[in-house]
């Protein structure tokens, strides 16, 4: 197929030659089938799938019999699927169709859409494959198809990347040839255009894919943006006795849980606390650390104090300076620390 032939045509030629054609709920045009295989494909591998299909539809081989099973049996048949929502909205599905639709399944995607557990994506699926209905579909396996294609930027989960998305699905759909078009893109996205290790050279559509040509394909999709880090901060009293730092361990959960750490808080409070005061007191350069979830500036004050701890609290030691580097002391203290060391007294 020439590369000037357009999205939708080389991806219906492909399918036809190199996609899936005998899969359960290929080669039929029956509603109650597609919209149960799209339901149980929304989460789940096509290889997880096939076999609880077959059960499926041989315990409950019309949506009249669907409807008409207790719930309870219903999710016997879905245990180990996963999503449970899935298989409650099924039969509310197969029920409504029943009482509102008299049995049969309504034959356009705007209908379909309405139904329980039916989304804009998978009404398009069942309409399209079973009635020949000329709509979009958008899943996360398509999405990665198109964002790839057209290095679409921005996170596709973000409404207005989701939207973009949706115009660009619509925009790309066949005159004719929709089941041909639609399951290629699924094809596509689930054997060719994978997420980690995409199969270009195999790729129809790979002559104009802008990933390909940028050599973006691991970038493309762009990952969720990451929310942005809280700030905090806090004081840290070094107190100092010659060449020796008074350390506390925290409690075994938290922040540095059962590590050493000088005492949090403010000065006045801390050497209270301890029954110590202070000789020399100075402020040492502030230090910012990251965690995953926060970023905390350490506020360090150093205190230079003589004589004994009037309050021995349990969990309290001096640590030479000298130790420290071996001493159960998290990075940024010990970095702290290290200043304390080279610092004039
Ligand atoms: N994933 C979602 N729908 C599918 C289908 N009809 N065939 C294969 N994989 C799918």
């Amino acid at each position: 197929m020439s590369p000037s032939s357009s999205f939708s045509e080389r991806l219906i030629a492909w399918q036809k030659s190199a996609g899936r054609h005998d899969l359960p709920w290929q080669n039929t045009r029956d509603p109650y089938r597609i919209w149960l295989s799209e339901i149980m494909l929304q989460q789940t591998q096509v290889a997880t799938v096939i076999p609880y299909y077959q059960r499926f539809l041989a315990s409950f081989p019309d949506v009249r019999a669907l409807a008409a099973a207790p719930v309870e049996i219903v999710m016997e048949h879905w245990a180990g699927l996963g999503y449970y929502a899935r298989a409650r909205n099924l039969h509310r599905c197969a029920q409504q169709v029943v009482a509102v639709h008299g049995g049969s399944f309504p034959a356009s995607s705007a209908e379909l859409e309405m139904l329980p557990g039916i989304g804009r994506s998978t009404a398009a699926a069942v309409a399209a494959f079973a009635f020949g209905e000329r709509a979009a579909i958008l899943d996360g396996n398509v999405k990665r198809v198109l964002c790839r294609h057209f290095a679409v930027p921005g996170f596709p989960g973000a409404a207005k990347v989701h939207r973009q998305l949706w115009q660009l699905a619509e925009r790309l759909l066949p005159a004719s040839d929709i089941e041909a078009y639609t399951q290629g893109l699924m094809d596509l996205g689930a054997g060719t255009c994978t997420r980690s290790r995409p199969s270009c050279p195999r790729c129809p559509l790979a002559d104009d894919c802008l990933a390909r040509r940028q050599g973006r394909q691991a970038t493309l999709p762009e990952a969720r943006p990451r929310a942005a880090v809280p700030e905090r901060s806090a004081c840290f009293v070094l107190i100092r006795d010659g060449q020796r730092v008074l350390l506390e361990r925290r409690p075994p959960s938290g922040l540095w849980g059962g590590l050493l750490v000088p005492p949090e808080g403010e000065v006045g409070p801390v050497l209270a606390r301890f029954g110590l005061q202070a000789v020399g007191q100075r402020q040492l350069p502030p230090l910012r650390h990251s965690f995953t979830h926060f970023r905390l500036t350490l506020e360090p004050v150093l205190c230079d104090v003589h004589g004994p701890l009037l309050m021995a609290e349990p969990g309290l030691q001096w640590v030479e300076l000298a130790q420290v580097a071996t001493a159960a002391v998290p990075a940024p203290i010990g970095k702290l620390l290290r200043q304390v060391a080279s610092a004039p007294d």
